[in-house]
């Protein structure tokens, strides 16, 4: 069962990044999947690859697209991103270790995620991007 479900109230307002938060959502509820129904570890490990992965192309794309649109809180946005992505490392690690239990932490971390931060830092700037021309 999807942990996660994209809803409107996630929106940031530009096609291309309401895509890619989208698909970060298919992927954390791959994950969920692969760690809830006792799937060999290898292939939660892989589930766990393209989630973080996928995740860090995303970050510096938003970035970009901040970047160019001269967005004020740049520096601060960077910084939750940067945050996250050693927080990701650091649980693929454990898991590719052998720790069971970083599975299941993953999905907690990125739901949270979805729920704090694309709700509240990427939504903020949305009205700054729409403005600026992003698509
Ligand atoms: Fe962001
Ligand atoms: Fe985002």
């Amino acid at each position: 069962m999807a942990v996660l479900q994209w809803s409107q109230d996630l929106s940031v307002r530009v096609p291309s990044l309401d895509a890619q938060h989208q698909t970060m959502i298919a992927l954390i509820n791959e994950l969920h999947d692969a760690v809830t129904g006792g799937r060999p570890r290898l292939f939660v490990d892989a589930a766990i690859e393209k989630v973080v992965e996928y995740t860090r192309e995303h970050f510096s794309f938003e970035e970009n697209c901040l970047l160019k649109a001269c967005y004020q809180r740049f520096e601060h946005h960077q910084c939750e991103h940067s945050e996250l992505a050693a927080k990701l490392d650091l649980l693929r690690w454990r898991h590719r270790n052998g720790d069971d239990a970083a599975g299941t932490e993953l999905v907690e971390t990125l739901t949270t995620w979805v729920h704090r931060h694309i709700r509240g830092s990427d939504r903020s700037y949305a009205g700054h991007l729409v403005r600026s021309g992003t698509e």
